[in-house]
C-alpha cells in the first residue's frame, strides 16, 4: 500500500479529509450494520436533535504506525466504554463497544495510506461520533441517530511541540457538579470556545478549570487531564467527578507504578498546593504529554522548576514510555495495543 503524498512532518492538528468513513444509522428502535463510505457530507433535518438541542457525544483515538512497520491503536475498548457512558447520560441509544471498535478497526484500515509513517510525529487522528439525527421541537430525545467514525492525519495539538505552555487560571467554570463534565459531549466543548478564544487573545496557551462549587481544586483544561509531579518525583493527578476519566491520565497513572516504580496519586489537588510542584503536564490522546511552565493565577505567577525551555524529567520518561508502548518499542500492558489488520 501506498502512502499518501504528505509532508507528515509539519502536520498541524487540523482536519484532512481521508477516503472513507463509517457510518450506521439507529432506526425503529435498532442499530443497523452500518458500513464504510466514501461520503464524508452529513445531510439531516433542520429541526435535528444537534442541531437544536445539542445531542452530540464523541471519542477520540489515534493510530500509530510502529517501529516494525504495523498499524496499531491504543486501548480502543475504552474508548467504546467511555462512548456507552456518554450515550447513557445524554438518553442516546448506546453504540455496543465491541461494534465501536470493529468500526474504528474497519475505518483504520480503509484509511491506512494516512496513517503517518513511524518517526515522523505525525499519527492518524480517529474521531467517533454520534447525533441525534430526527426533528424534535419540544426538549426530548431524538427517536433517530447516527454513529460515525472518521479519520485525519495530524501532528501536535500544541503549535511548537514539545515547548513548555503557560496557561492561566479561567475565571469560567467548565462542568458543574452532576453536570456533564465526566462524559465526551459536544456541549462540554461548545462552552469551552469563549473562555479559550479569551484565553488566546490574553496570550495563554490553555486554560485552567477550577471546581465550580469551591473554585479551590483542580480540574482540567478544555482538552485534556491534568498531571503533577512533586519535588521528590511523586506521580499527583487531580481526582473528580466532574473531569473526563482520560484514558492517557490511567495509562500514565500505570506506566508511573509499573514502568517507572514511582508513586502515583489519584487525588484532590488544591490550587494552592500547585506552588509545590516541580513539574506539570497536560495529557490526553490529542496532547500526549504536553508540558506546562507556568500557570496564571489573576497576575499572580506559578513556576514550575522544570522551566519554560524543555520537559521535566519525570514528564519526559513518562512520555517517552508511553509512547514507546503506543508505537511498538517498549512491551505493552496486556491489551493495551490492538493492531489493525
Ligand atoms: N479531558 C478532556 C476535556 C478531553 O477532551 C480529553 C480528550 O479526549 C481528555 C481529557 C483526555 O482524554 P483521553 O486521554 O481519553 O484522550
Ligand atoms: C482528544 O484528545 O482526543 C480530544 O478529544 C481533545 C480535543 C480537544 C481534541
Amino acid at each position: 500500500m501506498e502512502k499518501k503524498n504528505i509532508d507528515w512532518a509539519n502536520l498541524g492538528f487540523g482536519y484532512i479529509r481521508t477516503d472513507y468513513r463509517f457510518v450506521s444509522n439507529y432506526k425503529n428502535g435498532a442499530w443497523e450494520e452500518g458500513a464504510l463510505t466514501e461520503n464524508a457530507d452529513v445531510v439531516i433535518n433542520e429541526c435535528a436533535g444537534v442541531l437544536q438541542y445539542a445531542q452530540t457525544i464523541f471519542e477520540g483515538m489515534k493510530a500509530y504506525t510502529t517501529a516494525d512497520g504495523r498499524i496499531v491503536t491504543f486501548r480502543p475498548d475504552l474508548n467504546g466504554e467511555r462512548m456507552e457512558q456518554s450515550a447513557a447520560r445524554l438518553e442516546m441509544p448506546v453504540f455496543p463497544k465491541e461494534k465501536f471498535v470493529d468500526a474504528v478497526l474497519k475505518t483504520i484500515k480503509a484509511n491506512e495510506a494516512y496513517v503517518p509513517p513511524y518517526g515522523s510525529g505525525a499519527t492518524l487522528y480517529v474521531r467517533p461520533f454520534m447525533f441525534g439525527s430526527d426533528s424534535v421541537i419540544g426538549v426530548k430525545p431524538s427517536e433517530e441517530y447516527q454513529f460515525r467514525v472518521f479519520t485525519t492525519p495530524v501532528g501536535p495539538y500544541f503549535k511548537g511541540g514539545v515547548k513548555p505552555l503557560t496557561i492561566r487560571v479561567c475565571d469560567f467554570d467548565r462542568a458543574a457538579p452532576r453536570g456533564t463534565g465526566h462524559i465526551k459531549a459536544g456541549l462540554n466543548y461548545a462552552m469551552s470556545l469563549h473562555a479559550i478564544v479569551d484565553a488566546h487573545k490574553q496570550g495563554y496557551d490553555e486554560n485552567m478549570y477550577l471546581d465550580a462549587a469551591t473554585r479551590t481544586k483542580v480540574e482540567e483544561t478544555g482538552g485534556a487531564n491534568f498531571l503533577f509531579v512533586t519535588k521528590d518525583g511523586k506521580v499527583v493527578t487531580p481526582k473528580s467527578d466532574s473531569i473526563l476519566p482520560s484514558i492517557t491520565r490511567r495509562s500514565l497513572v500505570q506506566v508511573a507504578r509499573e514502568y517507572l516504580g514511582l508513586e502515583a496519586q489519584e487525588r484532590e489537588v488544591y490550587l494552592d498546593e500547585l506552588k509545590d510542584f516541580a513539574e506539570c503536564g497536560l495529557c490526553g490522546t490529542a496532547a500526549v504529554i504536553s508540558p506546562v511552565g507556568k500557570v496564571v493565577d489573576h497576575g499572580r505567577e506559578i513556576c514550575f522548576s522544570s522551566g519554560m525551555t524543555e520537559m521535566g524529567p519525570v514528564t519526559k520518561k513518562l512520555y517517552e514510555t508511553l509512547t514507546g508502548i503506543q508505537m511498538g518499542t517498549i512491551k505493552a500492558p496486556e491489551g493495551w495495543v490492538v493492531e489493525v489488520k
